[in-house]
């Protein structure tokens, strides 16, 4: 179990980026979803052992891993989110040097490591191909393979499957489900499809703080009665996001098909109730007050029946006083 508690992130300027974040992450894939700059990236860093918090703790079963640096790294696997590469090295050859920094190979050992991680992602026909010919979706494969060399138990993935396609997302998730069978992967990302084909839990961060922890599908729950749609001419939907709770506007043929959320639970003129879906629940998240406090936004109407997990609850006194 990854146990943070209070984690807070000043940068100079000052910029606040993390207000005291606590989670508990246990084994299997777990998502911080947030828009960007909600402070997920500097989360990872921490995480990661490669940024320093200015208050807080992290522990892996029970050990503080922010004092023993060395250890935390010998179980970890990092995809930063904006990783580098060497664009004239062949992928097999970027790997193999990749494997030897990180300490797991050296030498023929390295070459035929980074042969089998190859082969694992997917990677092995493109082995000799140079990098900068690689596919946004091949080089995070090649990034995913250095960060599972070495069998770590905990991966972290900082934002992996931004600008893929959705044939080389679906490809990655794969291979990500994959990895989360026997491990902690802790993604992050601004895209709530990766939470809802991935993630059996996740954290909304918002402004750096948690506004949520849940499954998909408590999130779903959370707002059964509480969605409408409805197709609305193009030049109203102004108007109608002043006075209701746009979740979703999509144009269709040239008319507004719109998702409304209406914790009164009862029909606006001309709308039919829908079925919850992710990005409803992360919009009406995004859009509460944080920690959960918003009744107004997230109200349960009397004889209804309670979600089960609502929203983060506030644990110490510092996070209650925010
Ligand atoms: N080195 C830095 N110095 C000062 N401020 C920083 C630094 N790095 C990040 N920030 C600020 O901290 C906040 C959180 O940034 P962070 O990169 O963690 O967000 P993010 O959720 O990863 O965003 P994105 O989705 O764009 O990657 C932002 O306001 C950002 O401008
Ligand atoms: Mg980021």
């Amino acid at each position: 179990m990854l146990s943070v508690r209070n984690l807070v992130k000043v940068y100079p300027g000052p910029v606040t980026a993390l207000q005291g974040v606590s989670l508990d992450i246990g084994t299997g894939m777990f998502g911080l979803l947030g828009p960007n700059g909600a402070g997920k990236s500097t989360f990872m860093r921490i995480l990661a052992g490669v940024l320093e918090p200015t208050s807080g703790t992290v522990t892996l079963d029970g050990r503080d891993v922010l004092s023993d640096l060395n250890s935390l790294w010998s179980v970890l696997g990092y995809l930063p989110q904006d990783f580098g590469f060497f664009p004239h090295l062949t992928g097999a050859a970027m790997l193999e040097y990749l494997l030897q920094l990180k300490g797991v190979a050296s030498g023929k050992e390295s070459k035929k490591l980074a042969a089998a991680l190859l082969e694992r992602v997917n990677l092995a026909y493109a082995a000799k191909r140079k990098v900068k010919e690689y596919s946004g979706g091949m080089r995070q494969r090649l990034g995913i393979a250095q960060a599972v060399a070495g069998d770590p138990r905990l991966i972290i993935v900082d934002e992996p499957t931004a600008g893929l396609d959705p044939e080389e997302r679906h490809r990655f998730y794969r291979l990500l489900a994959e990895l989360a069978e026997r491990r902690t992967v802790l993604l992050s990302t601004h895209i709530v499809e990766d939470v809802a084909v991935l993630c059996p839990r996740f954290a909304v961060i918002r402004n750096g703080q948690v506004v949520a922890e849940t499954s998909p599908t408590d999130a779903r729950r959370m707002l059964a009665g509480a969605i409408f749609e409805g197709a609305v001419a193009v030049g109203d939907l102004d108007a109608l996001q002043r006075t209701r709770r746009v979740t979703q506007a999509v144009l269709v043929e040239g008319r507004n098909h719109v998702r409304i959320h209406e914790p009164s639970h009862e029909a606006p003129a001309g709308f039919e109730p829908a079925v919850p879906t992710l990005e409803d629940a992360y919009f009406v998240l995004m859009h509460g007050k944080p920690n959960g406090t918003d009744n107004g936004d997230l109200a349960v109407p009397p004889g209804a029946r309670v979600p089960s997990v609502a929203a983060h609850v506030p644990e110490t006194p510092q996070e209650i006083g925010r």
